[in-house]
């Protein structure tokens, strides 16, 4: 990545907002934190703790705030679940450039590849040449995005998902941990893939898969709102 767009991402003048409080918004303060980013707190549907960070309201109550409220401020939406992440975007209704993004320093990102509006990526991730991560996609701790990958918005890789060169993952699609992609392959939109798969063929949309080789277990699968 291009590494003054990537200091300037660092040293931002915004202060971040988290929404969500779960274990997965943990790991996006910690990794919020270690990037020196300023944090203003997090919005959550219930009124729980979050290490000590600010409770700032429901989402209802962020619909609240004016514009002007809301311009001094990165949002990050924290939620594992796919098709969440995509509704509490659709609710929020703020622009691209409202969303921060969050990036381990242990990650290694190659300069071509380009990074979308509220993505985050963990610890020891490596992202090779001209990878493509479109919004709101969580790269997790220890993936291997290889060169030439398109990761389509809303995706979720669990925790050491492998893809080789030039695999494709359709729009909300969550791929089990330790999974690994042959290359060149296609994964459809809004997919469960099993933990521990190896998908060797391309694969359609709205299917749970898992095994290794990965087999279709179910079709038509409907993990979207
Ligand atoms: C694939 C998955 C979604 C299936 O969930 P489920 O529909 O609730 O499945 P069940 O737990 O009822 O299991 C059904 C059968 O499939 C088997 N199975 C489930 N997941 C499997 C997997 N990943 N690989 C191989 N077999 C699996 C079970 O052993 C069970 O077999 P049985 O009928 O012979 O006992 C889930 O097991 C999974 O792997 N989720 C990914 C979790 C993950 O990676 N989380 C990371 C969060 S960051």
């Amino acid at each position: 990545m291009d590494s003054e767009k990537n200091s300037l991402l660092k040293y931002s003048k915004y202060q971040y907002i988290i929404i969500g409080a779960g274990g997965h918004a943990k790991v996006i303060l910690e990794t919020l934190r270690l990037e020196n980013k300023k944090i203003y707190g997090f919005f959550d549907d219930n009124n729980v703790k979050l290490q000590g960070l600010k409770y700032l309201g429901t989402i209802k109550e962020l619909n609240k705030w004016t514009d002007k409220e809301k311009e001094k401020y990165k949002f990050i939406i924290a939620i594992g679940d796919c098709a969440v992440r995509k509704k509490i975007v659709e609710q929020l209704n703020l622009s691209s450039e409202q969303y921060g993004v969050a990036i381990h320093p242990s990650a290694i990102l190659a300069e071509s590849i380009s990074i979308g509006p509220g993505t985050v990526i963990f610890a020891n991730a490596v992202l090779n040449p001209d990878a493509v991560i479109e919004k709101h996609v969580i790269i997790n701790t220890g993936c291997i995005v290889e060169h030439d990958c398109i990761i389509k918005s809303y995706v979720h890789l669990s925790p050491g998902v492998a893809l080789a060169g030039g695999v494709r993952v359709g729009i909300g699609t969550q791929i089990g941990i330790g999974s690994q992609c042959i290359q060149t392959k296609k994964i459809g939109s809004w997919c469960m893939i099993g933990a521990g798969s190896t998908i060797v063929k391309d694969i359609p949309s709205h299917t749970l898969v898992y095994g290794t080789p990965a087999k279709i277990m179910k079709e038509g699968i409907n993990i979207e709102f």
